[in-house]
């Protein structure tokens, strides 16, 4: 299974397009945004990961993220020049994927809670179909929604609905098989001039190949498409790390207890950047 992570996008409800900053890279609290993504693919076993970016950027995420060998995975990068829709992302990445299975996360998605690991990794071993996550939501206009017919069974999915039918969004983690290639390349842009990344979704739904799981209470999903939310996401991060003393979206930390970098590597990691709270915490993981 391989994994991107797509990261473009103008950052239009952010900032004007013509000056506009990948907001993936901007932090969440104590760490880089697009961290968290990247943390998602780490927990589902995955360490082979495109990254996709604006032409412009591409340099500074590079310099962020290098080639992942520091997290003891391979990392990769391409460039999407206009944001032309989520689905995109796999006529983008033809090449990278080849015959593999694949797992697409949002740059600006935080997913977190118990047991989500396990959920992941099973999603990850799935080589036919597709996986997509339903989470309710108090405000399904903004999202893809995933509407159940009378026996619980996913019936259709729409693009921010104007009613507010079904609550239940399809949150930006997404796991196909190889055929994902062949199905984006059939789409044809929607109203709003994207290739829909819900359009696939229907497509595997109509071929009864799409699982939907429904993530409960103890999931925190969580996407950062505004001012607001960023702010959100932050607080949410900073209550339950200072509650807790541990991390949430740390990639030297999971790389290590995934046994993809060794106690000295982390400390080197750690080393880097002592001089803050990030680093204090990493050295602690090694002793205590
Ligand atoms: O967050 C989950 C939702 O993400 C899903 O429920 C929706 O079905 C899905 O369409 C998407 O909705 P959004 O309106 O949130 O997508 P947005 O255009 O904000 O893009 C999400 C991220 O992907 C954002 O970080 C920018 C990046 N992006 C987006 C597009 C359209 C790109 O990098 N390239 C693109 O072409």
């Amino acid at each position: 299974m391989k994994g991107i992570i797509l990261a473009g996008g103008l950052g239009t409800r952010l900032y004007p397009a013509t000056h506009s900053i990948s907001k993936q890279l901007l932090p969440i609290y104590d760490k880089p945004m697009i961290y968290y993504p990247l943390c998602t693919l780490l927990l589902a076993g995955i360490s082979d990961i495109l990254i996709i970016t604006t032409p412009h950027e591409q340099p500074l995420f590079q310099r962020l993220l290098q080639d992942g060998s520091q997290f003891g995975i391979h990392l990769s990068y391409t460039i999407q020049t206009h944001p032309e829709g989520i689905a995109q992302a796999f006529l983008l990445s033809e090449a990278f994927i080849q015959h593999s299975s694949v797992c697409l996360v949002l740059g600006d998605n935080i997913v977190y809670g118990d047991g989500l690991s396990q959920k992941l990794q099973e999603a990850a071993k799935q080589t036919s179909g597709a996986t997509i996550f339903g989470y309710a939501v108090s405000d399904p206009t903004r999202y893809g929604i995933i509407y159940f017919d009378k026996t619980n069974h996913p019936s259709h999915i729409i693009e921010k609905p104007t009613d507010s039918l079904s609550n239940y969004a399809v949150i930006g983690l997404y796991f196909y098989d190889y055929h994902v290639v062949d199905i984006a390349k059939q789409l044809q842009p929607s109203a709003r001039g994207e290739l829909e990344i819900t359009d696939i979704n229907n497509y595997y739904l109509g071929v009864n190949q799409l699982r939907v799981e429904k993530l409960g209470r103890g999931i925190a999903w969580l996407d950062m498409g505004t001012h607001q939310s960023m702010l959100e996401a932050a607080n949410f991060i900073h209550v339950l790390e200072q509650r807790q003393g541990l991390k949430i979206g740390s990639p030297e930390e999971i790389a290590w207890r995934m046994g993809l970098i060794s106690s000295e590597q982390l400390e080197k990691l750690a080393t880097l950047q002592c001089k803050n709270s990030y680093g204090e915490y990493l050295l602690n993981l090694i002793t205590s």
